[in-house]
């Protein structure tokens, strides 16, 4: 086989094997979710709450990254919210774990092979706007990709999307106003706002940080970004938001630490699964 035919054959390889994961994970569940979450880190109590849940490790589902990182479960939960079918990756596959970019989006791209039409994409993040305090949660309007890595590159798979797909109105712009209306109904202090997404797994210096500011970054973190591009690859709509669990590095005088994201994204948990479980029902009106 020629080195072309065997690049096109890899891009081809990825679609059959989203369609195999996609195909097993059906078969565990007679539900059809049209809405899927990716819950990040600390925010994955959510998925406890599905009713008529079925759970399947990531280690069981053919071809699927396993995530490693800690406040992650490592498992789809596929079940209804206030009887709407749901998916939901409980704990999300990030690049600095060492995943490949194509590895990161293959949930995604599952996702897509199942029906899915609309993602909801959650993250910790540092705020580095300064109204973006701990415990604040933000809808992502737009982000910069700082990954050094896109998920598409290297040959197409023209089954999954173009070549070149738009990204002007990544984080669906319907869906944004509807989250910022839920937030307004149920006394949250919404924000919005532009995710920086860096590839980590160390923190940003301070440095950093004002250069991000100034490129026009409110929040940062470490995956999203990707998804996005995947998602909007394969014509899925896409909400994002951000849960800030800390300033980021040089907005206040302290280090951070992974044990502050994790107990901020604790003490939001309820606010932030009340907000999820009033805009489900308006994506799901929305379809
Ligand atoms: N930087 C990058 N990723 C993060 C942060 C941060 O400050 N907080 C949570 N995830």
């Amino acid at each position: 086989m020629s080195a072309a035919a065997k690049s096109f054959s890899n891009a081809n390889a990825q679609f059959t094997r989203a369609e195999a994961a996609a195909r097993f994970i059906l078969k565990k569940t007679r539900l059809r979710p049209k809405i899927a979450l990716v819950l990040g880190s600390g925010l994955g109590a959510f998925a406890d709450e599905f009713v008529s849940a079925t759970r399947i490790p990531y280690a069981k589902i053919p071809h699927f990254p396993r995530s490693t990182a800690i406040g992650h479960a490592g498992q789809l939960v596929i079940g209804k919210v206030d009887g709407i079918e749901v998916a939901a990756m409980q704990g999300r596959i990030h690049l600095y774990e060492g995943y490949s970019p194509q590895e990161v989006v293959f949930p995604i791209r599952v996702f897509s092979r199942m029906g899915v039409k609309s993602v909801i994409l959650t993250n910790a993040a540092g705020g580095i706007k300064k109204e973006l305090t701990q415990g604040r949660l933000v809808v992502i309007s737009d982000h910069i990709n700082l990954q050094g890595a896109n998920p598409l590159r290297g040959p197409n798979s023209d089954k999954f999307g173009p070549r070149f797909p738009d990204m002007t109105n990544a984080y669906d712009k319907k869906y944004r106003e509807l989250t910022l209306a839920a937030g307004v109904r149920l006394g949250i202090d919404l924000a919005e706002g532009v995710y920086a997404a860096l590839a980590g797994p160390s923190y940003e210096t301070p440095a950093e940080i004002r250069y991000l500011r100034s490129i026009g970054a409110d929040l940062v973190g470490m995956s999203t970004a990707p998804e996005v591009i995947a998602a909007r690859h394969s014509g899925l709509r896409t909400l994002g938001i951000s849960c800030v669990t800390n300033a980021a590095a040089g907005v206040l005088d302290q280090p951070l630490n992974h044990k502050e994201v994790l107990e901020t994204a604790e003490r939001v948990k309820s606010q932030f699964i009340g907000l999820l479980r009033a805009v489900i029902p308006l994506i799901a009106a929305a379809l």
